[in-house]
């Protein structure tokens, strides 16, 4: 869980105005069940967004508290959303993108060939910000974070609200892609405001991930050999590169692995169960700062106590893992966990 975080705001204007975040646990009011409730909600801007957390991870995400496509797909969306950021283009004063959820307005964002995979869940999303009478940008992000919880081992992400209404489509080209070469990603990275050490820590989502469109003959491959589970294998075993079925390699993240750019960062999150939790903190503040892209985080509430309870991997891994670096989720304590933090969404 996270001790402190930072939060930088990061239009131009503030893009050196950080400010000491509070520890997440703390703004979290853990109720029995590990999910709190309206009464729990203590911040009144809050308390309507326990109704959409309940509508996204009860009928989105059916069986919440598990991966499943959805889950997914909401991890990915949040990153392609917030992703056409542009420091270069901001400066230049022209249209740009962040975290605005211009995918739930714009009719053709989701059919670009970059976007492929992501037209169920923008279908789903759609109507929640006309039901809810919230931004699209407030849903989108909330389903990003809400997903990452949704992956057992997934960690708290600081969650905010009040993003305005979208600015503008998200313009053409910035989304990186997996056969770019490694510097011009990390180029890419840097323009939405990204270090390569935050790259690094976001990537290992593909934990959690599937691939249809880079090569169809391997539809459905997953980047690890556990998309169930939020872990680090997948740095690991993306490292190591050797055949494991069903998984697939992306070209990128091979070069993360490998490239003189990146390996250092890269191979921080290659390791053992303590590992797991130092890329979870790390992951949280990355995808934290990677939802608020374009936002003034001045003028937005943090709802972080909304969300439910992570479950730690170190609670339902199995006793007798004779050592294992990556020792393996016991189902039965995976299940009772699931039972436990997610009772409500269950079916
Ligand atoms: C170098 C940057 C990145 C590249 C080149 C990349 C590329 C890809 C590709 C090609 C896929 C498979 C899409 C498909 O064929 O269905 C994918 C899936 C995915 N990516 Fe990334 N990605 C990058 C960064 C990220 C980031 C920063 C996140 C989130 C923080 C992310 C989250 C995901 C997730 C969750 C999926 C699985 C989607 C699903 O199973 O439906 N990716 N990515």
């Amino acid at each position: 869980m996270h001790r402190s975080t930072v939060i930088c705001s990061l239009t131009i204007a503030a893009l050196f105005s950080c400010v000491a975040g509070v520890a997440t646990l703390e703004k979290r009011q853990a109720s029995d069940s590990g999910i709190p409730t309206v009464d729990d909600v203590t911040n009144p801007v809050c308390k309507p967004f326990v109704a959409i957390r309940d509508a996204i991870m009860g009928d989105i995400f059916h069986a919440g508290g598990r991966c499943n496509d959805n889950a997914r797909a909401a991890i990915r969306l949040s990153f392609h959303d917030a992703g056409t950021f542009s420091l270069s283009l901001e400066a230049a004063g022209e249209d740009n993108g962040g975290a605005d959820g211009s995918f739930l307005v714009d009719p053709d964002e989701v059919l670009r060939t970059e976007n492929n995979g992501m037209q169920n869940i923008v279908a789903l999303l759609k109507p929640l910000p006309e039901r809810f009478n919230v931004s699209a940008g407030d849903v989108l992000h909330l389903a990003g974070t809400l997903a990452v919880l949704a992956c057992p081992g997934g960690p708290v992400v600081n969650t905010y609200v009040g993003r305005g209404p979208v600015k503008n489509v998200n313009p053409h080209n910035l989304i990186p892609d997996t056969h770019d070469t490694i510097p011009n990603i990390i180029d890419r990275f840097n323009d939405m405001g990204i270090s390569v050490r935050e790259a690094m820590a976001l990537i290992g989502s593909h934990t959690c991930a599937r691939q249809r469109f880079v090569d169809q003959a391997f539809a459905n491959d997953t980047f690890d050999t556990t998309p169930e589970i939020w872990d680090i294998r997948f740095y690991s075993e993306t490292k190591r590169n050797e055949s494991d079925p069903g998984v697939f390699r992306l070209p990128s993240d091979l070069g993360f692995a490998q490239n003189s750019l990146t390996k250092d960062d890269y191979n921080r999150f290659v390791g053992s169960l303590s590992t797991q939790e130092d890329w979870a903190r790390e992951y949280a503040d990355a995808h934290e700062k990677m939802s608020l892209l374009g936002q003034d985080v001045k003028t937005l509430t943090d709802c972080t106590e909304i969300m439910p309870e992570t479950i730690h991997l170190r609670d339902i891994t199995v006793t007798s893992s004779g050592g294992a670096v990556d020792p393996a989720v016991d189902p039965g304590k995976l299940e009772a966990e699931i039972q436990r933090t997610r009772s409500i969404w269950l079916q």
